[in-house]
């Protein structure tokens, strides 16, 4: 059996057959998923059966596994996964969904808004892998939005204003847009802002792309609300349905996508439901700008 890569999208995203990811992969299937992803950005891989372990080793065929701290404020002995594992379920300890006004699903609901994984890490992310166990309660689907076709439309004098802007990117300004305000001094220390640069070169296609996220809450050397309103009004370009995959999720789905070159976002759902996903994080391999001077 050999890998096949067919187009569901708009201008990106492939479903890809003919693989079993609990299986080791050979050289020639992680070389054919890394051409996926250079050309559909997004991969979707159906009914793999994961365990934890089994999703990491796979995962590690990408680079080193992002660690999950810094990301949230979920107490370490509240954890339900490895540390290698980010827990994008509704679920706590006892698996059990958390309750309305639980501090940690508040939080996470951040997740709801456009964003790219970890750009609020001075190293931001490579891929996420997103791993369903069991089916998804209706409704709780992930969006994803194509960063380089969206770069692509815009006009040359667009283009030309942005093409060196350097933003600040931080979980508190994602969260505060919320209304979720409140954070301890440690947790002000781990989220502070870290630079981005706006557009993004791929380092193996060369396409270029604009890299944004709700992180993002301000850029170098201008008033904030004009920054603001700047990402925003690109923000809602870059999400136009001509440039965004809907995926509603099956049983025992992974989706994989590459966060240099597309955001997502969770959709609301009725989320006393359980719904279990799990993420390994492939570390990116340098920061997008300097981050001091
Ligand atoms: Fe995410």
């Amino acid at each position: 059996m050999s890998i096949a890569i067919r187009q569901i999208g708009p201008c990106f995203v492939g479903e890809v057959s003919g693989i079993d990811l609990t299986k080791p992969a050979t050289p020639e299937d992680v070389a054919a998923i890394e051409a996926g992803m250079d050309r559909y950005a997004v991969l979707v891989f159906h009914e793999q059966k994961l365990t934890d372990d089994e999703q990491m080793t796979f995962s590690r065929n990408f680079g080193a596994l992002e660690q999950a701290v810094g990301s949230n404020v979920t107490k370490l002995e509240d954890r339900r996964l490895d540390l290698n594992m980010a827990d994008v379920s509704n679920l706590d300890k006892q698996h059990q969904p958390l309750a309305r006004d639980n501090r940690q699903r508040l939080f996470n609901i951040g997740n709801m808004l456009w964003h790219s994984d970890s750009s609020f890490r001075a190293v931001p992310a490579k891929y996420s892998l997103l791993a369903a166990r069991g089916p998804a309660p209706k409704g709780a689907d992930t969006e994803f939005a194509d960063m380089r076709a969206a770069y692509d439309a815009l006009d040359q004098e667009t283009k030309d204003e942005i093409e060196d802007y350097v933003c600040e990117h931080s979980l508190m300004y994602s969260r505060g847009s919320l209304g979720f305000l409140d954070y301890t001094e440690e947790e002000k220390e781990m989220f502070k802002p870290v630079r981005q640069r706006l557009v993004r070169t791929h380092p193996v296609t060369g396409r270029k792309s604009l890299y944004l996220s709700s992180h993002a809450g301000t850029i170098l050397g201008m008033p904030v609300p004009e920054a603001r309103i700047l990402l925003r009004d690109l923000t809602e370009h870059a999400t136009q349905p001509r440039f965004v995959y809907v995926h509603k999720w099956r049983a025992d789905d992974l989706v994989m996508w590459d966060n240099r070159q597309t955001l997502h976002r969770g959709r609301r759902f009725d989320d006393t439901q359980p719904r279990d996903v799990r993420r390994t994080t492939v570390a990116g391999d340098a920061p997008t700008v300097a981050q001091s001077g």
